[in-house]
């Protein structure tokens, strides 16, 4: 018989939600109207959520152009990025992964586009997405003896699971004007830092500093008085405790590799806040 695949991330995200899951699902709310996820990374969450039987839109968006344009690409033709990663996967050598890296994405179709950044990011280090600035992608190549480069049951299922979804690059702040009370908004910004050092947050060419953290809040708040549910998740630090104070604010465990200070890599708690 063959197993049934549920959609999760074809992806590796920093600050992916994927082992969250478990202390997020009873947080979850019950809700008829739409879902808007508009820091989708990898789309943890809303691959999660697409399971659920209700009928409604999916409207998913990030800054970051070059994810964006693979997840249209698995939701337009799954079949043809299959293709170009078999391609991909045959070939891949140390001069492969270089070569790959050093094409221009605007040369390429959008299929071309998509398998590059997919490969690209399952065989870098650590599957860091890290642009210079000139937006050239420079993640040298990670240390894996097999790296699983064409999961073709997981991209089937994500597209399956991205069949209806909206998506479209940009700030967060433009998909969210579209919400209306009774939609479900789950926001996971860049966070905050633990310390000083601690700045591995640049996803994008521009970090997220403490300016957007207090403009997100008050977008959060804006949401909440239009009747939306809204969801964050940040870290646990007092500025976000203090930014969130009309919210619901709940810690939750989550391991830290990721992180330059051998010393803060290990269990640390996390924030979810909520409004419901
Ligand atoms: C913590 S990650 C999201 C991870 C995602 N929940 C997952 O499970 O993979 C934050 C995302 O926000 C995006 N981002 C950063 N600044 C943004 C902005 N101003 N508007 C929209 N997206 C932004 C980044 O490109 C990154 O993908």
């Amino acid at each position: 018989m063959k197993k049934l695949v549920f959609p999760k991330p074809f992806l590796k995200w920093a600050g992916g939600k994927t082992n969250l899951l478990g202390q997020y699902e009873p947080l979850f709310p019950e809700w008829s109207g739409d879902y808007f996820e508009p820091f989708i990374g990898s789309g943890a969450v809303f691959f999660y959520l697409s399971a659920r039987p209700e009928e409604r839109n999916y409207y998913l968006s990030d800054l970051n152009q070059e994810i964006v344009d693979a997840f249209c690409a698995v939701r337009d033709d799954v079949e043809g990025v299959i293709k170009l990663l078999a391609k991909h996967q045959q070939l891949h050598s140390k001069d492969y992964f270089y070569q790959v890296r050093g094409l221009v994405p605007q040369n390429l179709s959008a299929l071309e586009k998509a398998a590059r950044t997919i490969y690209l990011n399952k065989t870098c280090f650590n599957g860091l997405y890290r642009v210079n600035k000139k937006g050239e992608f420079n993640v040298p190549m990670g240390n894996y003896k097999k790296p699983s480069i064409l999961q073709i049951e997981t991209l089937k299922a994500a597209s399956r699971a991205l069949s209806s979804a909206d998506l479209s690059t940009g700030h967060y702040s433009v998909l969210v004007d579209k919400a209306q009370a009774g939609d479900f908004i789950y926001l996971d910004p860049p966070y905050h830092p633990l310390s000083k050092t601690a700045m591995f947050t640049n996803y994008v060419a521009q970090a997220f500093g403490e300016k957007d953290q207090i403009e997100l809040a008050e977008v959060a708040n804006a949401l909440s008085k239009k009747g939306c549910l809204v969801m964050e998740s940040n870290s646990n630090t007092d500025f976000i405790k203090d930014l969130y104070k009309g919210f619901k604010i709940q810690e939750v465990w989550a391991r830290r590799s990721i992180n330059r200070e051998k010393s803060k890599r290990g269990a640390i708690t996390e924030l979810v806040v909520t409004n419901f």
